[in-house]
């Protein structure tokens, strides 16, 4: 069994059940040769304290479903000074990352290939000066509101993981996520929604990067939003 395999079955034995898709296209030979050769060296390591894993204690940010990676890489870029942790099931997805992360000879970055919620509890209060749940899968069925990501269970781990003033960012096009996202975070005591005036979630900040989500939206003229918390 080739390593990112045995790194990707936690989440079947964990019980906890992961709705979306766990594989895609077959790899191409280097999509291959980064998952057996790079991922070892940058997974994260449950059984390793973060600044050992990191080398440093700096500022740290988690980002749920990295998708292809390209906004994760993008933070990592232009956040060298911060460690970055991204949980992605998706292994086509993570493959995708670690080749943004080999092009742009970044080292700041941890990959969790899984379901975030197996890392949570190895991730120490106020350990997370923020974190990105961006373009979730919408699940806009009502009968599949609890395969949304955010549960009330992870926003409670969430700010206990993120620092006072650290900063929690969710986003999508989804009219149903828009509600449901909204929702969840407001209906949370530590988190305050920063927004002042309508073109604060109707445009993408400038210090984030785009998704591949978000483009997919962009061309089919659908709106994104983007909502900014700050842990109180
Ligand atoms: C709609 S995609 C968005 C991807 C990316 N964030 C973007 O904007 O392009 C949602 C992603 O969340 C991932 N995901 C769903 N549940 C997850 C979980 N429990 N832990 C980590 N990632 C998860 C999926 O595998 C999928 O890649």
């Amino acid at each position: 069994m080739a390593e990112h395999e045995a790194l990707s079955t936690d989440g079947a034995r964990s019980g906890l059940r992961f709705y979306g898709r766990r594989k895609g296209r077959p790899l191409r030979a280097l999509m291959k040769r980064l998952l057996d050769e790079k991922l070892p060296q940058c997974a994260f390591d449950l059984a390793r304290p973060l600044e050992d894993q990191f080398g440093r204690q700096v500022d740290r940010y988690l980002e749920i479903g990295f998708g292809g990676g390209e906004h994760l890489a993008g933070l990592a870029t232009a956040m060298p000074d911060c460690d970055f942790i991204g949980a992605e099931p998706f292994i086509n997805g993570v493959a995708s990352l670690l080749r943004h992360l080999e092009e742009g000879q970044l080292s700041n970055v941890r990959i969790w290939p899984d379901d975030v919620r197996l890392i949570l509890p190895a991730l120490g209060q106020a350990s997370l000066a923020g974190a990105f749940v961006m373009f979730p899968d919408p699940w806009p069925k009502k009968r599949h509101a609890d395969r949304r990501i955010l549960q009330p269970a992870l926003l409670g781990r969430l700010a206990m993981m993120i620092r006072p003033g650290g900063r929690l960012v969710l986003a999508t096009d989804d009219p149903t996520a828009k509600s449901w996202l909204l929702q969840a975070a407001m209906a949370h005591d530590d988190f305050i929604w920063t927004a002042r005036r309508p073109h604060d979630w109707r445009h993408r900040p400038s210090d984030l990067p785009e998704t591949r989500y978000m483009r997919k939206a962009d061309h089919a003229g659908r709106k994104s939003a983007w909502f900014l918390f700050q842990r109180r």
